[in-house]
């Protein structure tokens, strides 16, 4: 069966476990023509999870989530918004870069859904081995992966939701307690908050504005934890 579920070792407990196994990952095609899976990092015990799209043009050299201009922004709108830009944990809903080559230059492809379907397991196990209290769901990709087809940020965003509720198959994201770890294993279920990817902030024609939602609905979250 295509997907990356097979690809996953059960006995995998920690992250960096399941990144050395993602590193080979063949469920679907985008690993031929990417240059490295490009895997979740960050605080392990954040508060706070971002999930993006997929890796970018510099995501995909570097072998890092986030590090490219759109990194940049979000680092900056969750400090304007009063998280811990050292404190969180950020990953995607696909683990490769899908792009087009016209002539020498890679454009970014939107992943059809056949990629985040089969990438969801990196995800669903990512999940079983953090704790967030809140996880963000930068844009339309991220919340097909997490909150179905139906569900529209431009409508829900910088609401906080209650998580599995709306959840697409909520039982794959059921936390698996983990103490050996030191984490804690009576942490309550996470909450979702939906907000536009910081992509679209640096295409939108009034960029300050873009800027400026993005932070109000990240305040949310930052208000929450507080
Ligand atoms: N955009 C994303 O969604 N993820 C990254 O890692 C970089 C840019
Ligand atoms: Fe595997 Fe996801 Fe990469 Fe597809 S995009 S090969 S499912 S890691």
């Amino acid at each position: 069966a295509p997907g990356a579920q097979r690809f996953i070792p059960p006995e995998a407990d920690t992250l960096d476990e399941l990144r050395a196994a993602a590193a080979g990952c063949r469920g679907c095609e985008l690993y031929r023509d990417a240059s490295q899976t490009v895997f979740g990092r960050g605080d392990e015990s954040a508060r706070v999870v971002f999930v993006g799209e997929q890796p970018g043009d510099m995501e995909d050299q570097k072998g890092l989530p986030f590090v490219g201009p759109a990194g940049r922004l979000l680092r900056k709108a969750v400090d304007d918004a009063g998280l811990d830009p050292g404190h969180i944990y950020l990953t995607n809903a696909v683990k490769h870069f899908r792009f087009e080559l016209r002539g020498k230059r890679r454009i970014h492809q939107t992943p059809d859904r056949v990629h985040i379907t089969a990438c969801r397991p990196w995800l669903v196990a990512e999940f079983a081995r953090l704790h967030p209290e809140i996880v963000v769901v930068l844009g339309a990709t991220a919340a097909k992966a997490l909150l179905g087809p139906t569900f529209r940020v431009t409508k829900q965003r910088g609401e906080l939701l209650p998580w599995p509720a709306s959840a697409q198959h909520p039982e794959d994201f059921q936390q698996v307690p983990v103490d050996s770890a030191g984490k804690r294993a009576d942490t309550p279920p996470s909450r979702l908050l939906a907000t536009i990817h910081p992509s679209a902030v640096l295409r939108a024609d009034d960029q300050d504005k873009a800027y400026e939602g993005l932070v109000t609905d990240l305040t949310v979250a930052a208000r929450a934890l507080a």
